[in-house]
């Protein structure tokens, strides 16, 4: 197997200033699609994911540009969309596709939306049943459960729902599409997922009311254009609070990262495991608090990572389960069976991965048991094409005795398109 060669790191320091938010860049460029009036955002992610919600704006007539990370929307309201001359292509990116096909359940034309090999095998019945409740017209694959699906939207009638799943892209989903609707509609989650959304339709004007997992939205709320500042991505940020806790020597900073509590899971699990993180800093901007946070060598200890917590940190558990390996005794991960539905089944993916790198992992239907270890002697993993996955066995990589080849390395443009730079860059 071929793959990129990340060799180890004994010390590392400075200043990595990780890339905007993802889920918070998709969400100013739709909801910048959707105002009237420019939007403006600023630290915008230049990954794959964001760049594919971009395209399908495009398709639909909006007009924007992008310079770097600097993007301007010229909205129109979504009175103004058309509907698209083909395909829409969400890529690997599923907050793109059921963000939009929330967004346009109240458009009156047909669109149909694809993505790519791994996004053509998630389950998108969860957003696809509340929005045929709602008035659209839909079908897909697998009893509308599977892309491609073709979509024809229109009058739309506020309801209650209560899902099953904590997710926030289902909750935001429902949510726009209530905003088109007639009356009220409202989303229950059983766990509190990100509420980026929440936030940032406050900021475009919209009246959005939220009490712990409850939120309520009335039709026909419009959105005014707004500056939207982008933290940056505590997912992203996450490698480094792991490389930097097990790094042998050295001191970290990570400026600007974005600590919205719903996404913080990570820094209360790395803390429980004895993790010497520092916040500093702290500031509030359009709606969105953010920090330094300062990383320190420590001696990890085991832990168990369950219940609520899981969605504060569920796109981190695969850098997490790097860190459990090299923790002191024993790691248990459950209520995470959403892992089996991510861009890869990272309960498999992950444990494999693990256990080809020497570590003992063992699979549990809604989570991962890990054996902490003294070393990592390194080996080959493979990302299988989920960018989270690659930049996890990147820094087992660094972490490691021997090194570590990461096969399809690239994937990890989806979310970090510097990423192996930045560790090129530390690794010296
Ligand atoms: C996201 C929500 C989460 C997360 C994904 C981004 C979002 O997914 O895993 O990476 O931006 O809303 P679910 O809503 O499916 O849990």
């Amino acid at each position: 197997m071929g793959g990129e060669f990340i060799k180890p790191i004994a010390k590392l320091g400075g200043q990595i200033r990780v890339p905007g938010d993802k889920s918070i860049s998709h969400r100013a460029a739709l909801f910048g699609g959707m105002a009237h009036g420019e939007t403006h955002v600023t630290n915008f992610l230049l990954g794959q994911d964001c760049l594919s919600t971009l395209r399908c704006l495009k398709q639909l007539g909006v007009s924007w540009e992008r310079k770097d990370t600097e993007v301007w929307i010229r909205g129109e309201g979504m009175e103004s969309w058309q509907e698209p001359a083909d395909v829409l292509d969400a890529g690997n990116s599923g907050t793109t596709f059921r963000l939009m096909l929330g967004a346009l359940a109240g458009s009156p034309f047909t669109i149909t939306m694809n993505g790519d090999e791994s996004l053509r095998t998630r389950p998108m019945r969860r957003v696809t049943d509340p929005l045929k409740q709602m008035g659209a017209q839909i079908m897909g694959r697998q009893g509308d459960n599977l892309a491609p699906i073709t979509m024809r939207g229109g009058q739309l009638e506020g309801q209650a729902f209560k899902t099953s799943v904590a997710s926030a892209q289902i909750k935001s989903a429902i949510i726009l599409a209530g905003i088109r609707a007639k009356g009220e509609t409202s989303v229950e989650e059983p766990l509190l997922s990100r509420d980026h959304t929440e936030r940032m339709l406050r900021g475009f004007g919209v009246d959005v009311q939220s009490r712990n997992t409850l939120v309520k939205v009335q039709g026909g709320g419009r959105l005014q254009g707004q500056g939207v500042s982008v933290p940056g991505d505590i997912s992203s940020a996450a490698f480094f609070l792991v490389l930097g806790s097990l790094v042998r020597q050295g001191e970290i900073f990570l400026p600007n990262v974005g600590i919205n509590p719903t996404r913080t899971g990570i820094l209360d699990a790395l803390m429980a495991m004895g993790a010497d993180i520092e916040i500093l800093d702290e500031a509030e901007i359009c709606g969105e608090p953010r920090a330094t946070l300062r990383v320190r060598p420590a001696q990890l200890r085991g832990t168990e990572i369950s219940g609520d917590m899981i969605p504060r940190l569920i796109d981190e558990i695969p850098v997490l389960a790097v860190a459990a390996s090299l923790a002191e005794g024993e790691t248990l991960i459950k209520d995470a069976a959403e892992l089996r539905v991510k861009e890869t089944d990272r309960i498999s993916t992950v444990v494999k991965g693990l256990q080809a790198l020497g570590v003992k992992a063992e699979e549990l239907p809604d989570g991962m048991r890990i054996q902490g270890q003294r070393t990592l002697l390194g080996g080959q993993a493979s990302s299988l094409g989920d960018h989270r996955l690659a930049m996890a066995w990147a820094i087992a990589g660094l972490l490691s005795q021997e090194g570590v080849s990461v096969e399809n390395m690239a994937a990890a443009d989806v979310s970090y398109p510097d990423f192996l730079t930045v560790i090129k860059k530390v690794a010296g």
